[in-house]
């Protein structure tokens, strides 16, 4: 598949971007807001656009003309207020939906985030956040597109373990970011995956088992 990756300058978005280049299956188009950030991803020999989230859904689905699937791992970040939350990762994600099924891509891997499905497990001191991830993944579910949700713990920068956890309603917990690359990579054209939506946290299971047991 040929991937449409929204968010490519973020954290998990650059373990993803490397994942790609050393996938003999699939290939990569960094969707970036920054000519700069292009312009480097370009100089490593990886495709690149640039789009802003903000921008309007005919500029994103220019962005993704010609991709198989799409996949979603922008967000806000904790550094800004309430209005970039809305605007991102509810608007944002909203917009790379539609954008989506106006370029006619099918596919769709939304990164979310744990408990995002259930109000009681709203982490309450950022119940804005889980309510536009709610909100995304709600407007992904109700759309016709075949997507998957990946809803990960708490976020480590330390090295992936390549073993996870997933299931529809999981306890709290973390995870790396390599792990959080490495699963959305195994799902992407994993079947068992399609129309569903799970948490994700480290684990016993290698990621590959663990995506066709789901
Ligand atoms: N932190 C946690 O513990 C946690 C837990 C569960 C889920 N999540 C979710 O996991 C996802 C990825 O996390 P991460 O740590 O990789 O995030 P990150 O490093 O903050 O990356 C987010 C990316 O989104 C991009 N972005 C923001 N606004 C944009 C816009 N207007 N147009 C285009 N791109 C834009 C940023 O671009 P720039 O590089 O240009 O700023 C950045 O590259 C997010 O959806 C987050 O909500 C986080």
């Amino acid at each position: 598949m040929n991937v449409l990756l929204a968010g490519a300058n973020g954290q998990i978005g650059k373990h993803l971007v490397q994942l790609f280049k050393e996938s003999n299956e699939h290939t990569v188009r960094a969707m970036v807001r920054k000519e700069e950030q292009a312009e480097e991803l370009k100089q490593a020999g990886v495709e690149a656009v640039v789009a802003d989230l903000e921008g309007s859904v005919e500029q994103l689905a220019e962005a993704a003309k010609g991709c198989d699937a799409i996949i979603f791992t922008a967000g806000s970040g904790g550094h800004t207020g309430l209005d970039k939350t809305l605007l991102i990762d509810l608007d944002g994600a909203v917009k790379t939906i539609e954008a989506a099924e106006q370029a006619g891509i099918k596919r769709f891997v939304m990164v979310s985030a744990l408990g995002a499905h259930n109000r009681d497990n709203w982490n309450e001191a950022i119940r804005p956040y889980y309510a536009a991830k709610h909100y995304a993944d709600r407007m992904l579910e109700a759309s016709g597109l075949t997507y998957t949700i990946v809803r990960p713990g708490g976020l480590l920068n330390e090295p992936g373990t390549g073993k996870v956890a997933m299931a529809e309603n999981l306890t709290r917990a973390a995870i790396p970011r390599e792990d959080v690359a490495r699963t959305v990579l195994a799902v992407l054209d994993e079947q068992k995956t399609y129309n569903r939506s799970f948490d994700l946290v480290s684990g016993d299971t290698v990621i590959e088992e663990a995506v066709k047991g789901i």
